[in-house]
């Protein structure tokens, strides 16, 4: 049986002022429904940027994750990710903050 979440050979490397930073190198990973997973590592070594790059919000440099026969280019709504830092946009109200991300998934829908 195929895996319910395949991350597949993934490596990223990130442009910074001292030149490019390679932070992943050919990570992969299947897991099947229902797995429970923890990702470990000491600080840096990569684990947020793993979860980013499942979430969509950041794109392999090489390779690429497959969630239920799909490949993963962007966010969507069937993936949820509780950020380490706090994302949230302090101007606004909790029900604005929660807005920002409704509108965004129904844009589509919004303007009639
Ligand atoms: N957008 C970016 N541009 C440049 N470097 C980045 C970027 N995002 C992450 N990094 C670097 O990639 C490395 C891995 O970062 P990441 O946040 O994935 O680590 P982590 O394992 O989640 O660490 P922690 O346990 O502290 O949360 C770090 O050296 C970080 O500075
Ligand atoms: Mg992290």
């Amino acid at each position: 049986m195929n895996s319910y979440l395949n991350i597949d050979h993934i490596s990223i490397t990130f442009p910074t002022d001292n030149g490019p930073l390679n932070v992943l190198k050919d990570v992969k990973l299947e897991v099947k429904q229902g797995e429970f997973i923890s990702l470990i590592g000491h600080s840096g070594c990569g684990k947020s940027t793993v979860l980013n790059i499942i979430a969509g919000l950041l794109n392999a440099t090489e390779g690429g994750v497959i969630l239920e026969g799909k490949e993963v280019t962007e966010p969507g709504p069937d993936r949820a990710v509780v950020f380490q830092h706090h994302s949230l946009m302090p101007w606004l109200s909790v029900y604005d903050n929660v807005c920002l991300a409704v509108d965004q998934l129904f844009k589509k829908t919004k303007s009639k």
